[in-house]
């Protein structure tokens, strides 16, 4: 899977900020049609993104296109335009306020149709659900194995709270009057265990008070330990702050990797062909070696190196 712990926004309609995030470490670019776009605006953005994907220079990086959604007149053209334009420089379209599977297996069909007429491999483009409102998340598991094209769930905090009516304007924070635990626990496990069961990636969405870096960090640090893959980005600003949210701490990297080492050893015919076996004071067991596989995972996609590698004990 490709990562995607910073996933930045950038507007469709914006050639300024679309040739500054080619420079920048986010793990995904998408450049949005969708509502960071004014509507007299798209025609134009389709036009600008089309040419910014194929002039290049996002190396490493997700591509990734935002459309309107399908309740709006856009989608289509959004994606015929940009898909003939710019199929063969473009990783996946993401779907904003998806609330049924059949809107998922809509973008695929006509995904499909525009590979087969422009040549190109049938099925590569990816599909990026958003999960906006209570519709959508009531129908996550459909929308999750809707189509093999699904590559992550994204939680879209800002339409969520509007579409619940919650009673706040500040994105990601504690809705005031709230004050008996967290009152995105529920939407977020949702999201988690629907990309978990179908081993799809689960991505958070925008914290809007960009200048506040620690507030980012404390939202992000709350998904990242649920188990999230990564979140949105809208600065430069939050991009190593996600960067470093969603990857292990080295101390756990480190970890990881050394039980990995020990258990591997330790079921071996050198090592006993020891199911259970002491790391130091820990006990670990096949339950720890899918553990650390997850940490591993995720140190060895963020390019992590490891320090004071586990030997084995002198025979
Ligand atoms: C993102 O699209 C959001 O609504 O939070
Ligand atoms: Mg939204």
């Amino acid at each position: 899977m490709r990562p995607r712990r910073s996933c930045l926004a950038v507007p469709g309609s914006s050639l300024k900020m679309i040739d500054k995030a080619r420079g920048l470490h986010a793990d995904q670019v998408f450049l949005d049609l969708e509502d960071a776009c004014a509507p007299l605006a798209k025609p134009g953005a389709r036009k600008t993104i089309v040419a910014a994907l194929n002039e290049g220079g996002w190396d490493g990086k997700a591509r990734v296109v935002r459309v309107n959604d399908w309740t709006t007149e856009w989608t289509y053209r959004d994606v015929v335009e940009v898909v003939e334009g710019a199929g063969a420089n473009l990783d996946c379209i993401m779907l904003p306020k998806v609330q049924t599977a059949e809107q998922v297996v809509t973008l695929d069909t006509l995904l499909s149709q525009i590979e087969k007429t422009m040549g190109y491999e049938v099925g590569r483009i990816g599909i990026e659900a958003q999960i906006e409102n209570a519709k959508g998340l009531v129908n996550v598991d459909a929308i999750a194995t809707a189509s093999p094209r699904v590559e992550t769930i994204i939680f879209g905090p800002a339409d969520f709270m509007a579409s619940i009516n919650m009673k706040s304007l500040v994105v990601g924070e504690q809705p005031p009057g709230y004050d008996v635990g967290d009152a995105y626990h529920y939407i977020l496990m949702r999201i988690l265990m629907a990309a978990r069961a179908v081993d799809v990636q689960a991505i958070d969405g925008p914290y809007l008070q960009i200048r506040d870096v620690d507030g980012f960090r404390r939202v992000a640090g709350r998904s990242a330990a649920l188990g999230f893959d990564g979140k949105w980005v809208l600065h430069p600003g939050q991009i190593d702050a996600a960067n470093e949210t969603f990857s292990p701490r080295q101390e756990d990297y480190d970890h990881a990797e050394n039980i990995l080492d020990a258990y591997e050893w330790y079921t071996s015919e050198a090592g006993g062909k020891r199911g259970a076996a002491m790391l130091g004071d820990e006990m670990i067991d096949e339950a720890s070696r899918k553990m650390a596989l997850v940490i591993s995972g995720k140190g060895r996609a963020a390019g992590m190196s490891r320090n004071d590698p586990w030997t084995p004990p002198e025979a």
